[in-house]
């Protein structure tokens, strides 16, 4: 203890001002679509906000809780489109709120979970710009409830490891760890990995993984036309195989309590 501001013999330099206040950004987790699954948080920034910038998956009625002032200006990528819009994000955020704009960002599930959050933050601190991240529902956890299973489970899976199935080309990553992602013992989930799955598939079942390790599609969490699909690995490889992607889904596979 004791650093140097504690040394009564360092003269420490006055700190510069803070800048006067500009503005401040909310980054705001939308949960995965049903609006009661919004945190209390939440609800309140975006009553409270001037601005919000959504994605196409934080939209829907989670808007309605915008205050009837504010401008809602979508900002979303869809899977498999190019994404250098981010640049664009980035500065329209900035700009609002150097506007002195309280601005809410609006992500779907938790910000925190494969949405770009990090590109954000650097982008309003090398501004200069006040921000908050407000938590929420993943749709990881979401899908879990709705199916009616846990993530984790007592004696069978001691660990859950969320993981993208598709890198910044839309492509199965390069780098993926296989030994962790073929341990039997683990729930995994896997966000936008519904095209990629196949590929992956067989990169498990060569890694020692069952065919018959139970699996979980859930689609469209949180919205009236959910799915929740039960099967195996080998049965999700063949069900994406046949099918093309049109709504976001996850896909879940370990140990999973089909048996409650
Ligand atoms: C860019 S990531 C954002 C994840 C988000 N931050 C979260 O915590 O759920 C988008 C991917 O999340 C998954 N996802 C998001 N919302 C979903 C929903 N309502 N139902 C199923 N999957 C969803 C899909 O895999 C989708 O391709």
């Amino acid at each position: 203890m004791g650093g140097i501001a504690g040394n009564p013999r360092t003269k420490a330099a006055p700190l510069p001002e803070p800048a006067p206040f500009p503005g401040f950004v909310s980054l705001v987790s939308a949960g995965p679509g049903d609006p009661e699954l919004l945190t209390l948080k939440a609800v309140d920034r975006l009553a409270r906000a001037d601005v919000v910038l959504f994605d196409d998956l934080a939209s829907g009625p989670v808007l309605d809780h915008a205050g009837p002032k504010a401008e809602l200006i979508a900002v979303g990528k869809r899977a498999g489109r190019p994404s250098a819009r981010q640049d664009h994000v980035n500065a329209l955020l900035v700009e609002h709120a150097l506007a002195g704009r309280r601005v809410v960002r609006l992500k779907s599930g938790d910000a925190g979970f494969f949405g770009r959050l990090e590109e954000e933050l650097v982008a309003l601190a090398q501004a200069g710009i006040g921000f908050e991240i407000v938590p929420g529902v993943t749709s990881a956890s979401a899908a879990a409830a709705a199916a009616g299973i846990p993530l984790t489970r007592r004696l069978t899976a001691r660990r859950v490891q969320f993981i993208t199935g598709a890198d910044v080309t839309g492509q199965l990553p390069g780098d993926i760890n296989w030994a962790a992602i073929a341990d039997p013992a683990v729930t995994t989930v896997v966000f936008m990995g519904q095209r990629s799955f196949p590929e992956l598939a067989r990169g498990l079942r060569a890694h020692g993984l069952p065919g018959d390790t139970p699996a979980l599609f859930a689609e469209s969490v949180g919205h009236p036309h959910q799915r929740l699909i039960r099967t195996t690995v080998d049965g999700m490889a063949a069900m994406m195989e046949a099918s093309a992607v049109s709504q976001p889904g996850l896909i879940i596979y370990g140990p999973l309590a089909f048996d409650i």
